[in-house]
């Protein structure tokens, strides 16, 4: 394993996969461009991109400790996973079962199952169990190439349960070689035995304080939705927690168009997630603000619903990121380049544009595209190395099958697959 102040040189690299020179988002066309450069060279030095260009112009082997030949490689940014539900024990495979026999997602809810039913599992456990149940899936996640990720609470719904799963969250962090953002969820469902304004006020006037307080969560997610938080009790939530100094983000339009988007506008949310029902006052309220648009393909495959409309997202110009929602009920997938491939296949995606949503947005999603998301001198070193392959489009084609042979987080090695070697 390299440590992270050593110099390192990747050479013969068949292409370097920017993602982006100098932007910190492209928009329409510029999407399709991944600012390749073939038979590339890239420099890392104290955990940042140091130097790069072509092999022509790199630097003598010899001066470097450590080397990387990436020829018949491609070396691009790590994924940036900016939405999931990580954090749980136990599973909801029954109700995978159900689906699978025609139930919907939504009737499963309203008969006890989804949300509430992890809620319950959290209730019952310990802080180590969800500790020890997520660390796994990190895992998964690092060997499919993200780097980064985003993981939310909102399976507690009360004081101690959500601490206790915010808690755990922190102590991932210190044990994991992923960068982890943390996302207070309180308001994900209303529990049982409460009023919806008893809940609201519990969420605002004593979670969303003591979350701050001990600085538990960068972000507050609301869940915007029919049967779930209303248009209004989502800005009140929201303006809570900005006032605390937490960053909004917003579960929209999953179930229906319900006033998610509009809000997430309104509140100056960092992003708005889902967004499968948009009609034509939504797509242009996004269009006039900065929101990150984050699509969840893998929810709408898993739940066999509607895909959102990514086409107009991208022509209006709109900011698109993708995402796993990893989470026990409605999508489990940890693979970023299994997402890429269905928003490729399903929705409508072009290859290139799947990277740049992977990387860049997804950083873009979290207000770190200044720092990581895209292979530009000054940013972390945060890259995948594939396994043997020619061009970019072979990532997200092999469907189901691993692309990365090593990941490296702040220019560590974190990661090496086997099955890349030659
Ligand atoms: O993003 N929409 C709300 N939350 C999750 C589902 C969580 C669950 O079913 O446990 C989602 O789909
Ligand atoms: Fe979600």
């Amino acid at each position: 394993m390299t440590s992270e102040g050593k110099e390192i040189l990747f050479y013969n690299i068949t292409s370097l996969l920017r993602i982006a020179s100098s932007k910190t988002r492209k928009l329409k066309d510029e999407m399709k461009d991944l600012e390749e450069i073939q038979n590339a060279y890239l420099v890392v030095k104290e955990g940042r991109i140091a130097a790069l260009g072509m092999m022509s112009q790199a630097p003598r082997l010899s001066q470097f400790p450590e080397s990387v030949n990436c020829k018949d490689r491609l070396v691009l940014p790590g994924f940036v996973d900016s939405h999931t539900h990580l954090l749980y024990v136990g599973n909801r495979a029954d109700e995978f079962e159900m689906r699978s026999q025609g139930k919907s997602y939504e009737e499963i809810a309203q008969a006890g199952g989804g949300i509430k039913k992890s809620v319950g599992q959290t209730k019952n456990c310990s802080e180590d169990q969800l500790v020890w149940e997520t660390f796994p899936r990190l895992q998964e996640m690092l060997s499919h190439g993200t780097t980064t990720v985003e993981i939310k609470s909102g399976y507690g719904l009360s004081l101690d349960s959500e601490l206790k799963m915010l808690r755990a969250i922190r102590r991932l962090k210190e044990r994991s070689p992923l960068e982890i953002h943390a996302t207070f969820l309180g308001a994900h469902d209303i529990p049982r035995g409460i009023s919806r304004k008893a809940y609201i006020d519990e969420v605002t006037q004593k979670m969303i304080p003591q979350v701050a307080k001990e600085r538990l969560a960068e972000f507050c997610d609301i869940f915007c939705d029919r049967g779930y938080f209303s248009p209004e009790e989502t800005r009140t939530i929201a303006l809570a927690a900005r006032e605390k100094g937490l960053t909004i983000k917003i579960h929209a339009n999953e179930l229906g168009n319900t006033g998610g988007a509009e809000i997430a506008c309104e509140v100056g949310a960092v992003s708005a997630d889902h967004l499968l029902f948009l009609e034509n006052p939504q797509m242009d309220a996004l269009k006039r603000s900065q929101v990150v648009c984050t699509l969840l393909p893998g929810t709408s495959f898993f739940l066999r619903m509607p895909y959102a409309s990514v086409r107009r997202l991208i022509d209006e110009g709109i900011t698109v990121a993708l995402a796993t929602d990893s989470n026990p009920g409605s999508c489990t997938a940890t693979s970023m380049p299994l997402i890429q491939n269905i928003a490729i296949t399903q929705m409508g995606m072009h290859p290139s544009e799947s990277l740049v949503a992977s990387t860049l947005h997804g950083a873009a999603a979290l207000g770190i595209e200044d720092r990581v998301g895209s292979i530009t001198v000054g940013k972390d070193a945060d890259l995948v190395v594939t396994v043997p392959m020619q061009e970019y489009r072979e990532i997200a084609y092999r469907l189901g099958q691993n692309p990365c042979w090593r990941v490296y987080k702040h220019g560590k090695l974190v990661f090496e697959n086997p099955a890349g070697l030659r």
